[in-house]
């Protein structure tokens, strides 16, 4: 029998959101043991947790979830009473090459942890407090936007990547596993995270990375295309909140109030970095380069989150003026960090990305 009062498995944990779930939890939570388990792709690193790696209250199990005798082995050793699901195939672009690798391990890899956890926690009460299976997913299942309006829990799914079509695909799943078993299941929705630790294959690491070396800044299209930018620590404050308070069977959309169109984000970019490393105002921008348009592009996302605000007080914490100083700060004072991802099977990745467009 374990001293701790919850045994928490964090899957995904040694990615971008999960490392600082993972931290949130481990630093926050010293009663609860937090398991994390990645499988350690190109985007899981576990660098990002060196900080708190010795902490008593966690481990790290390296380990796919499409593997579904290896996570039915991992459940009955550890009886775990709650999961945080992040491990996820995560970039669209990515997805549009490789939709199968997004199927694997979004949908099969979700309902290998979907069954394994019914398994353990069926031979007792699933209502018993604590149990609970928490789905990390995103605003993409609701699809795209005009000019007017917000995607609200009742938006209807309309999935148009690859990858967004396999997030829906797992969220549908994780409902069909509350409804039809019984599963106490909780599933967020949320907007596009910045802040450490980010693979620089999105936006804003990117940017930092290409302006930082005097690489081009490729903006796809007209660059006319909206996000709702959230920090990620803010996220994190979000998911930790709804793990311990909301109600099984429920959905909460989390977004930063924080449209950008992408020009104008990747102009601001270029300012604060041009500031930041002294070079005068204007030399940046002049690496924009639009670039072919990425296949299926989602014109907006804008998240209502007045739920989560109205249930739980729950709104970000952090401008958008400070997280980005924070982040670009982030990638400047961790050189050695960004030195090891952009190496090796990065060079080959951006090649195929980007030299056709
Ligand atoms: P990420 O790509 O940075 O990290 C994904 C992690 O999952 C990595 O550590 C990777 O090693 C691990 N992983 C991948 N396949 C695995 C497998 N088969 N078995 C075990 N581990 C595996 O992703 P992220 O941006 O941190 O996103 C985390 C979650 O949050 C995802 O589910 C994503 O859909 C969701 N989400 C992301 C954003 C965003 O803006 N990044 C916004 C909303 C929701
Ligand atoms: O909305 C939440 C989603 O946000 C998450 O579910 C995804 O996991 C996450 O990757 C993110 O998806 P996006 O496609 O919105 O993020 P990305 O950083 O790839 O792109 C942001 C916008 O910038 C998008 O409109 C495409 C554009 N873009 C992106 C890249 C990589 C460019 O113009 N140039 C680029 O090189």
């Amino acid at each position: 029998m374990s001293d701790y009062k919850k045994n928490i498995l964090i899957t995904g944990g040694a990615g971008f959101i999960g490392s600082h779930v993972v931290r949130l939890f481990v630093k926050k939570y010293p009663e609860y043991l937090i398991v994390n388990l990645d499988k350690l792709t190109y985007a899981g690193n576990l660098a990002n947790l060196s900080d708190i790696e010795g902490s008593p209250n966690y481990e790290f199990i390296k380990g796919d979830i499409n593997d579904s005798a290896f996570i039915d082995k991992v459940f009955s050793e550890r009886n775990f009473d709650a999961v945080i699901h992040l491990a996820a195939e995560s970039h669209v672009d990515r997805s549009i090459t490789e939709p199968l690798a997004f199927v694997m391990t979004n949908v099969l890899g979700t309902v290998n942890l979907l069954n394994a956890s019914l398994k353990i926690w069926n031979k007792g009460s699933m209502n018993d407090s604590g149990k609970l299976f928490y789905h990390v997913s995103t605003d993409e299942v609701y699809g795209t936007l005009g000019s007017e309006g917000y995607f609200t829990e009742k938006t209807p799914y309309d999935p148009h990547s690859p990858y967004s079509a396999s997030k829906a695909a797992s969220d549908h799943f994780v409902r069909a596993y509350h409804d039809t078993y019984g599963l106490p299941t909780v599933i967020s929705n949320c907007s596009n995270n910045y802040g450490s630790h980010q693979f620089p294959e999105k936006l804003i690491p990117l940017c930092i990375h290409n302006i930082k070396h005097n690489f081009a800044l490729p903006v796809y299209g007209k660059g006319e295309n909206i996000r709702d930018w959230l920090f990620v620590e803010d996220h994190a404050s979000a998911i930790d909140l709804l793990f311990h308070k909301a109600n099984a069977g429920s959905t909460y959309n989390v977004g930063g109030n924080n449209e950008w169109k992408n020009i104008d984000l990747v102009k601001l970019l270029c300012k604060i970095m041009d500031r930041k490393l002294g070079r005068p105002e204007g030399t940046s921008s002049k690496l924009i380069t639009f670039v072919k348009d990425r296949a299926g592009h989602d014109m907006r996302y804008a998240i209502d989150c007045s739920l989560i605000q109205k249930d739980f007080a729950w709104a970000p914490s952090v401008s958008f003026e400070e997280g980005l100083d924070k982040t670009v700060d982030w990638y400047l004072g961790n050189d050695e960090w960004l030195k090891k991802v952009v190496s090796g099977d990065y060079i080959h990745y951006y090649e195929q990305q980007y030299s056709q467009r």
